[in-house]
């Protein structure tokens, strides 16, 4: 029989598509109210996600190693039935600006009225992250902009692997290029 590990565990679900700085502030910030926070990666057959299921599965891992309270798994169906399987009762949602808030009152009411016993709980992360976003990160380094203050490490060297160096040339390159021609 597998027996639960003890203490408060809080899910932190989403597509996590890929996890950002953003999302690691409120992990962080989860870890200081709840013993324990697990990332549920949605299974989502509908989205056509930038990594797979199972990089995003490794990236979690690889930026949480060594952490026994920061758990990462997946999930399909109805989150609140997958917090109850696992024994949480705080399902953590983040609320970056007013824009995002609609949509998460929605959710939280629709997920109250499914368990009235699975409590949202809504975190805020640093400001300096309230304009972040795994869309924003994606679109970013493709067009050659700079996420290194943006992502963890490990996201920022698979981001690398699957679209190959950011688009834009690098300075010298640009100056030499230019000189060469100019
Ligand atoms: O990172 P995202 O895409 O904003 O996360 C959305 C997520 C995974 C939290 C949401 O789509 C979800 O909970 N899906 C599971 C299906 C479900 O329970 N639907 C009813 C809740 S309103």
């Amino acid at each position: 029989m597998r027996r639960r590990r003890g203490g408060s565990l809080a899910v932190f679900p989403g597509s996590f598509d890929p996890v950002t700085n953003g999302h690691l502030d409120i992990v962080d910030r989860g870890l200081a109210v709840f013993d324990r926070v697990r990332l549920a990666i949605l299974l989502n057959p509908e989205k056509q996600p930038l990594f797979s299921v199972d990089e995003r599965l490794a990236i979690i891992r690889a930026a949480y190693r060594g952490n026994p309270r920061v758990e990462v798994d997946t999930f399909s169906g109805l989150l609140v039935d997958y917090a109850q399987r696992v024994g949480a009762s705080v399902i953590i949602r983040g609320l970056r600006a007013i824009s995002d808030f609609e949509y998460e009152f929605q959710m939280a009411l629709m997920n109250r009225r499914l368990n009235p016993r699975i409590e949202t709980v809504f975190m805020m992360p640093a400001e300096s992250y309230s304009y972040l976003s795994s869309r924003l990160v994606k679109e970013v380094f493709q067009l050659g902009g700079r996420v290194s203050d943006l992502v963890p490490a490990v996201v920022e060297r698979r981001l690398r692997e699957k679209y190959g160096a950011p688009a834009r040339p690098r300075r010298r390159a640009r100056v030499k290029r230019a000189r060469r021609t100019g």
